[in-house]
C-alpha cells in the first residue's frame, strides 16, 4: 500500500504571489523542494476543508507543467485530497480551470502557468491557486500561502503514486485505507459545450463559412502555440466550419515556439502582418494560458482592449447567455481606458472601478453585480466562469458581427460617433532595474501629492492640462470591505484625461513600469491614438522622470 513520506525543507524567501499567482524562472522551481514548498503551503492554506477534497489541476503546457503535475498528485494523496480531475497530459486553459471548478463544485484548483510570460528551460513557470468561486485567490488567501510559506519546515509525500497523464481515465488509489482518485480529463469537453450553451454556434458557423447571400467571414485565429491551440481547433475547425487556414500555431508547444505568446501588437506581430497583408475580416489571439485576447479587423484595424470591453458591453443583447440571464453592472480595472463607463452611464447599469487584476471582480460577479468586465492587459471577460476569457470574448465578437452584419471597423466607428471616443496607450518599460523604478514611484507619489499639485497646470504644444485629482490609488471591494491600497499612482485632469503609473506584478525579473494614457474626445474621433496623445505623454514624461530613473529613452512596448 503507497505511504506517505514526510520529506524535512526549509523555507525559499520570495514565494510571494504577484498579480497572478508565483512566478519565476523555471530554474527557481526547479530547485530541490521549491515547487512542493509552494503546493504543500497552498493545501495547508486550506486545511480546514482540505480532507476529503476535489481539485482541478491543469497548465498551459509550458516547461515543466507534467512534473509539477505529477509533484501535485503526489502532495495531494498525502495530504487526505480525495479527487484531482487533471487536464489529459496536464492541458487546461484558465478560463476552463474557472469553469470546471465551478461545474463540478470543487474546493479549488491549481494553474500550471506564467500566463503570457515565455516558456522553455531558461523562461518563465508559474503556479496559481484559484478558490471554490472558481477566480483567482483573494489578496487574503494569497497573503496566507505566502506567510506558510515563510515557516514551512515539512511536505508529505506519496512517492509510489505514478499516473499517466496522457490518458483519459481514472486511477484509484488506496492510502492508509482512503481513497485518492485521479481522473485524468479530456482539456476541452465541457469547456466546448459549455460555450455551445452560451453562444449560437449555428450563427457563428453561418458567418464564417457563409450563405447563399453573404460571402464566408474570414478569421485568422491565432493560439500563438499556448494551451488554445486544442480549444481552437475543437471550437473552429469542428464546430464551426472553418478551415485549417483559418487557424495558426494551434499544436502547445512548451517553450511556445520560442514566442512570447502575448496577444499584442509587438508580440503577436506575425498575425498582425498575416491579416494586413492577406484577406482577412478578423483576426484574434490568445496568450499562453488562454485567457487573454486581442481582436483585429481587416486591414489590421486594432480593437483597443478597453474599446472591445465598451463595444460588447453596448452589445451584450446579441448573446444568448445574456438573453437568458439579463445584464448586471460593467466593470474594468483602474488603468483601463473609461469607455465602458460612458456605456454604462447611457445603459444605467452600475459601473466598478477595480485595481489591476482579476481577482478584484469576483465578489462582484459572485454578488450578481457584475456581468461583463475588462482590462486593458487584454483581458475580456464576463461572469460565466470568474477569469477572463480569451476564447469567450472571440466568439463575443463573431456573435456581435454576425448579428449586426457590420465589420469590425464599422463596429468601432459607430460605436465612436455615439459615445465619442477615449483615446488610450500603454507604454512598457520592460526588465528596468527594480530600485530605481521604486525611486522613481516614491519621487512621483511625493510628487503628486504635494500641496499645490492638484490645480497646477501642464503644457505641451498648444495643450494645457490642469490637474484635478491625484493620488496612489486605493480600492474597497463593495461587498466585504477588504481594502488594497497603492495600486497605481493616478493624475486625473479637468478634462477627464488620466495619466496613470504602476509597476507590473506579473514580471519575474526586474521591474516592469507601465504608463497608461486615456484621453476623451467626443468629436475628434478618427485620429491617430499616438499622436493624439503626444502632449500628455510629453506631460507624464516630464512629471515622472521616467527616462531619468530608468534610463530608458524609448518603451520597449506600446500597445
Ligand atoms: C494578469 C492578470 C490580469 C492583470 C495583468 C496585469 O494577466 O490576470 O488581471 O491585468 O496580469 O499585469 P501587470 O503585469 O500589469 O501587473
Ligand atoms: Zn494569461
Amino acid at each position: 500500500m503507497p505511504g506517505v513520506v514526510t520529506v524535512d525543507t526549509k523555507p525559499f524567501e520570495g514565494q510571494k504571489p504577484g498579480t497572478s499567482g508565483l512566478r519565476k524562472k523555471v530554474k527557481v522551481f526547479a530547485q530541490e523542494h521549491y515547487t512542493e514548498n509552494f503546493i504543500q503551503s497552498i493545501l495547508n492554506a486550506n486545511k480546514d476543508s482540505l480532507v476529503g477534497c476535489t481539485l482541478v489541476v491543469g497548465g498551459d503546457g509550458r516547461y515543466l507543467v507534467k512534473e509539477v503535475v505529477d509533484k501535485i498528485i503526489k502532495i495531494s494523496a498525502a495530504n487526505g485530497v480525495a479527487r484531482l480531475l487533471v487536464g489529459q497530459n496536464g492541458i487546461l486553459s484558465t478560463p476552463a480551470v474557472s469553469y470546471l471548478i465551478r461545474k463540478y463544485k470543487t474546493l479549488g484548483g491549481i494553474i500550471l502557468s506564467a500566463s503570457h510570460n515565455p516558456g522553455g528551460i531558461d523562461n518563465d513557470f508559474g503556479i496559481k491557486f484559484n478558490c471554490a468561486n472558481g477566480g483567482p485567490a483573494p489578496d487574503a488567501t494569497t497573503n496566507q500561502i505566502y506567510d506558510i510559506t515563510t515557516t514551512i519546515k515539512q511536505y508529505k509525500v506519496v512517492p509510489e503514486i505514478n499516473c499517466d497523464i496522457s490518458k483519459i481515465g481514472v486511477s484509484n488509489f488506496d492510502v492508509h485505507g482512503s481513497k485518492f482518485t485521479v481522473e485524468v480529463i479530456d482539456s476541452v469537453n465541457d469547456y466546448v459545450a459549455y460555450m455551445k450553451e452560451i453562444f449560437d454556434f449555428r450563427q457563428i458557423k453561418a458567418l464564417i463559412q457563409g450563405t447563399p447571400q453573404r460571402k464566408p467571414f474570414n478569421v485568422l485565429i491565432d493560439a500563438m502555440s499556448g494551451v488554445t491551440g486544442p480549444y481552437v481547433k475543437r471550437i473552429f475547425i469542428d464546430e464551426l466550419g472553418a478551415k485549417e487556414s483559418n487557424v495558426r500555431r494551434i499544436v502547445p508547444l512548451e517553450d511556445f515556439g520560442g514566442a512570447h505568446p502575448d496577444p499584442n501588437l509587438t508580440y503577436a506581430a506575425d498575425l498582425v502582418n498575416a491579416v494586413k497583408g492577406g484577406d482577412y475580416d478578423l483576426g484574434a489571439a490568445f496568450d499562453g494560458d488562454g485567457d487573454r485576447n486581442m481582436i483585429i479587423g481587416r486591414n489590421a484595424f486594432f480593437v483597443t482592449p478597453s474599446d472591445s470591453l465598451a463595444v460588447l458591453a453596448n452589445n451584450l443583447h446579441h448573446i444568448p447567455y445574456f438573453q437568458r440571464s439579463g445584464v448586471q453592472g460593467y466593470a474594468r480595472s483602474m488603468p483601463t481606458a473609461a469607455a465602458v463607463d460612458r456605456v454604462a452611464a447611457a445603459t444605467g447599469k452600475e459601473m466598478f472601478e477595480v485595481p489591476t487584476g482579476w481577482k478584484y471582480f469576483g465578489n462582484l460577479m459572485d454578488a450578481g453585480r457584475l456581468s461583463l468586465c475588462g482590462e486593458e492587459s487584454f483581458g475580456t471577460g464576463s461572469d460565466h466562469v470568474r477569469e477572463k476569457d480569451g476564447m469567450w470574448a472571440a466568439l463575443a465578437w463573431l456573435s456581435v458581427i454576425a448579428a449586426t452584419s457590420q465589420s469590425v471597423e464599422d463596429i468601432l466607428k459607430s460605436h465612436w460617433a455615439q459615445f465619442g471616443r477615449n483615446y488610450f496607450t500603454r507604454y512598457d518599460y520592460e526588465e528596468c532595474a527594480s530600485n530605481p523604478c521604486n525611486e522613481m514611484m516614491q519621487y512621483l507619489e511625493k510628487t503628486i501629492t504635494s500641496p499645490g499639485f492638484v490645480g497646477s497646470s501642464h503644457s505641451s504644444g498648444d495643450k494645457t492640462y490642469v490637474v484635478k485629482l491625484a493620488d496612489n490609488f486605493s480600492y474597497m471591494d463593495p461587498i466585504d470591505q477588504s481594502v488594497a491600497m497603492k495600486q497605481g499612482l493616478r493624475i486625473i485632469f479637468e478634462d477627464g484625461s488620466r495619466i496613470v503609473l504602476r509597476l507590473s506584478g506579473t514580471g519575474s525579473s526586474g521591474a516592469t513600469v507601465r504608463l497608461y494614457i486615456d484621453s476623451y474626445e467626443a468629436e475628434n474621433v478618427l485620429g491617430d491614438a499616438q499622436v493624439m496623445l503626444k502632449p500628455l505623454i510629453d506631460v507624464a514624461l516630464k512629471i515622472s522622470q521616467l527616462q531619468k530613473y530608468t534610463g530608458r529613452e524609448a518603451p520597449t512596448v506600446i500597445t
